[in-house]
């Protein structure tokens, strides 16, 4: 028995600001991570997606390195800033035609083009006029949504709206350290808020427009308690709220979980009751992107959570901190079936930064511990259907080595291994392994 059907997807993902350079060519606008890395001191070495892996010039390589990996789709993003400069209003026809392009070349390389349209780089001159905390930006997010699906959504079978809304809220707005940098408990839950009305908004404007189908994409980490202790079972209940369900309940049955309020306290606002059928427009699929777990306990100290995470020193950590944890996976794929219902199901990103040094040796890059972590997260999909859980797709994060946020160039998730003195692409041993799977449809994963 074959365990991936015919029609599985196999893929891998970027996002614009990671990898196009060039961010206001021909026209572009900047966006909030152009001006958060042209801010000296907030990204390691003061790195920025000024050239990146320079995609926007070498796109079509890229693409026939896709071709000949094997791969059968791939997930990347549009900056709303290159499309429409002033983040609403006049569209810069310049920035649309570069994703015609790539679509085009995908197509014409046999492989399926699954835009996000939304993966952190707000458009400046929205961030001017509040960004998220705007409520206005679930309006100006179905507009961009609308424009897009109008020009690509006869060649685009997969949209998503949103990528990862936690780490926007989390990084962005609550703790910092990405874009736009803000540290506020209070604007957390109202940039929540209005990241889950764009979501309902893009659905119903991509719909509207022809989307064939249309998803959210979430990261989702499983929280596991260091202890049976009642003060670590409840610091796990409220980091899972935290993380796992703040998104995914109101999505899926209008409401937040009780935890938010027991967290955020006064700063946790009343949401109109109707904003709630809005955020539960059905959607196609749900995307999910899953790196590691947390091991939680009690922490009274730590606000607001009141937990911390405890490093689990007995399984192999990568270059982020991440544990190697392959079974939460399977887990968190049983998780949302049993909770949400049976929605096809993505792996929309799933890989791990190891060590890789700056150049390639002899023209190869070994990486078994990348290699490994593959070998482990993609049994552990198939262990998941196996149990009949509706996964459709699966994307290794990431294709190319890219900017990694305010961690700059240093830490590699790629698969293809990229030089940035030289720009040169080498697929690396975890790329050759990823192509043999692909090959074999999962035979060569072994059992
Ligand atoms: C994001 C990517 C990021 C990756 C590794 C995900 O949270 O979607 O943009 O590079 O994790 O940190």
């Amino acid at each position: 028995m074959n365990d991936f059907p015919d029609g599985f997807l196999w893929g891998a993902a970027t996002s614009a600001y990671q990898i196009e350079g060039s961010p206001l060519a021909d026209g572009a606008g900047p966006s909030i991570w152009h001006r958060f890395s042209h801010t000296p001191g907030l990204t390691a070495n003061n790195e920025t997606g000024d050239v990146a892996c320079d995609h926007y010039a070498r796109y079509a390589d890229d693409v026939r390195l896709m071709q000949a990996l094997g791969l059968t789709a791939y997930r990347f993003s549009v900056s709303w800033s290159r499309v429409m400069p002033s983040g609403t209003g006049a569209v810069n026809p310049r920035g649309l035609a570069f994703y015609e392009r790539l679509v085009d070349a995908l197509l014409g390389a046999g492989i399926q083009p699954c835009v996000t349209l939304y993966h952190w780089d707000l458009p400046a001159a929205l961030d001017d006029r509040g960004g998220w905390l705007n409520p206005d930006v679930a309006l100006w997010f179905a507009y961009y949504a609308d424009t897009l699906v109008l020009a690509l959504g006869d060649r685009v079978p997969l949209w998503t709206t949103l990528n990862e809304p936690w780490v926007v809220m989390d990084g962005g707005y609550h703790f910092g350290p990405l874009a736009p940098g803000h540290r506020s408990l209070f604007e957390a839950p109202l940039v929540s808020h209005n990241l889950l009305r764009a979501h309902g908004q893009g659905v119903l404007a991509a719909r509207a427009a022809g989307a064939r189908a249309i998803g959210l994409v979430v990261n989702l980490e499983p929280k596991y308690p260091a202890s049976d202790q009642p003060g670590d079972l409840a610091a796990t209940r409220r980091t899972d709220a935290y993380m796992n369900r703040q998104y995914l309940d109101p999505v899926f049955r209008g409401e937040y979980p009780a935890e938010m309020a027991e967290i955020f306290g006064d700063a946790w606002p009343r949401f109109a009751a109707a904003d709630f059928d809005l955020i539960r427009t059905p959607i196609d699929f749900l995307g999910i992107n899953y790196y590691t777990r947390g091991v939680m306990r009690d922490a009274p100290e730590v606000l607001p959570l009141r937990a911390e995470r405890v490093p689990q020193r007995q399984h192999i950590t990568t270059e982020t901190g991440w544990e190697v944890y392959p079974d939460a996976l399977a887990a968190v794929l049983e998780w949302v079936r049993d909770r949400y219902g049976d929605i096809p199901l993505y792996i929309t990103e799933n890989g791990a930064a190891f060590y890789d040094p700056p150049h390639a040796i002899d023209g190869a890059v070994e990486d078994p511990l990348r290699v490994a972590y593959y070998r482990w997260h993609l049994r552990a999909v198939r262990d998941a259907m196996r149990r009949g859980v509706d996964v459709r797709g699966y994307f290794a994060w990431s294709l190319l080595d890219n900017f990694e946020w305010s961690l700059g160039y240093a830490k590699r998730f790629g698969i293809v291994h990229v030089d940035f003195a030289t720009q040169l692409r080498t697929p690396k041993s975890s790329a050759r392994f990823y192509s043999e799977v692909i090959r074999t449809r999962g035979a060569s994963l072994g059992q």
